[in-house]
């Protein structure tokens, strides 16, 4: 993900998180700390062959504990496998990272995207009560911590033909 990307990014975002978007502003701090030697942020955006932006993921990592910050795909391709391709993608920096363990936080709610985390390896580790304001909406954290357990990817690739993961 790189400045340019940010107009269509935060359509996603808006449409995507109505309760709780981030600003742009949150976007470009995150960038800020990416693609550099001491780079503590790796922000991807999927692009289908046109260069709609279609998804997009960002990870965080700390002192050897990874974060996924945000993962997020555009509503017509949701099913597709996309959502398993980002997450593998910031799974595999982790790794370049050298994470030896990588949380996330996700709404008690948003049971499709648990089920994506859980098919993962993520397993539940506890509560954040309130995480998520307005609408004070608990957080339930979620904990991988064998990064080689990704499920093989036979299953999402026929929904992305035409879908290229670019590098932030
Ligand atoms: C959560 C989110 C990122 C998931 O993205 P996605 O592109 O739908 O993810 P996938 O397609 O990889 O997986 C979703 C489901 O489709 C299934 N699937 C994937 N590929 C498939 C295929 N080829 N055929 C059939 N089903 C498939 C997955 O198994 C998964 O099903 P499951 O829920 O039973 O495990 C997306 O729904 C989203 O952007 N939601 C709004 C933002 C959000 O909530 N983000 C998470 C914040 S914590």
């Amino acid at each position: 993900m790189r400045w340019w990307d940010l107009d269509p990014v935060m359509e996603l975002e808006d449409s995507l998180f109505p309760d709780d978007a981030w600003s742009r502003g949150m976007f470009w701090s995150e960038l800020a700390d990416a693609r550099h030697p001491a780079a503590t942020r790796h922000y991807v955006v999927a692009e289908e062959t046109g260069g709609r932006v279609v998804g997009y993921a960002g990870l965080a990592a700390v002192a050897g504990t990874g974060d996924v910050q945000t993962i997020a795909t555009a509503r017509d391709q949701w099913g597709t496998g996309l959502g398993a391709r980002l997450l593998r993608e910031l799974l595999h920096q982790a790794t370049a990272f050298e994470c030896h363990e990588v949380l996330l936080e996700v709404r008690v709610d948003n049971v499709r995207a648990q089920r994506l985390y859980e098919r993962f390896g993520f397993e539940p580790i506890g509560f954040r009560r309130g995480y998520y304001q307005p609408g004070n909406v608990d957080a339930l954290v979620m904990r991988l911590a064998d990064l080689t357990a990704a499920p093989a990817d036979t299953r999402e690739t026929p929904g992305l033909q035409g879908t290229e993961t670019t590098h932030g």
